[in-house]
């Protein structure tokens, strides 16, 4: 199974403008549009729950969204079996199960605590990281404030319009 981080981001590495959760004000319409067709061909996503409570995605039959909580039990109400289900599992966990059920791909979209955990239990095969040419000096980056030491290596690039928003994939080199 393979294991994809996906975010959006500026030149200087913010994922929020100045702390503001709603990324859709600043993204291009093409990372949009890319977004949106990446979370559909993926039957397997993982998102934390801060970014699941600042946006709380509606359950489909496309896709099966498993939000990480360490208290899944206070999101029942929301909870859709095998659409929209939360877990507490560690993410080392959570991807035996799932490789165990067979899924060949699972999407995490973030947060950065999120994606953070998964980087540190060396689980992530590839980062497909969306930039934007921006500049934003203050806002979250994509991962949290620890030491890590990840090499990667460049998949593909593409410029999706005039201004020179660029879709990269890079494969994390493990064992490096
Ligand atoms: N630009 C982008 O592409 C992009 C993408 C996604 C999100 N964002 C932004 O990122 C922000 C939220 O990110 P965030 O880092 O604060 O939160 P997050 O990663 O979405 O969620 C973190 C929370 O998940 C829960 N959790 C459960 N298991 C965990 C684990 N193993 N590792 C880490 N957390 C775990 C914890 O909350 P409890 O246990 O208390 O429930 C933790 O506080 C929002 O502003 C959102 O807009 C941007």
């Amino acid at each position: 199974m393979k294991i994809i981080v996906v975010f959006v981001t500026t030149l200087d590495g913010k994922i929020t403008k100045w702390g503001d959760p709603n990324v859709h004000r600043w993204s291009s319409q093409e990372d949009q549009t890319y977004f949106k067709k990446t979370w559909d061909e993926s039957p397997l996503i993982i998102m934390g729950s801060s970014t699941f409570d600042f946006d709380p995605v509606k359950p489909s039959p496309k896709n099966r969204l498993i939000v990480l909580s360490r208290k899944p039990d206070s999101y029942k109400k929301y909870e859709v079996p095998g659409q929209l289900e939360f877990s507490d599992e560690s993410p080392v966990k959570l991807t035996q199960r799932f490789r165990a059920m067979g899924y060949d791909r699972m999407l995490v979209v973030g947060g950065p605590h999120v994606a953070t955990s998964f980087f540190r239990d060396n689980l992530v095969d590839e980062l497909w990281l969306t930039l934007e040419p921006k500049i934003f000096g203050k806002g979250g980056n994509f991962v949290v404030e620890e030491e890590l030491d990840i090499n990667l290596k460049l998949i593909s690039i593409e410029k999706v319009n005039d201004r020179g928003t660029m879709l990269t994939k890079y494969a994390v080199i493990k064992n490096s």
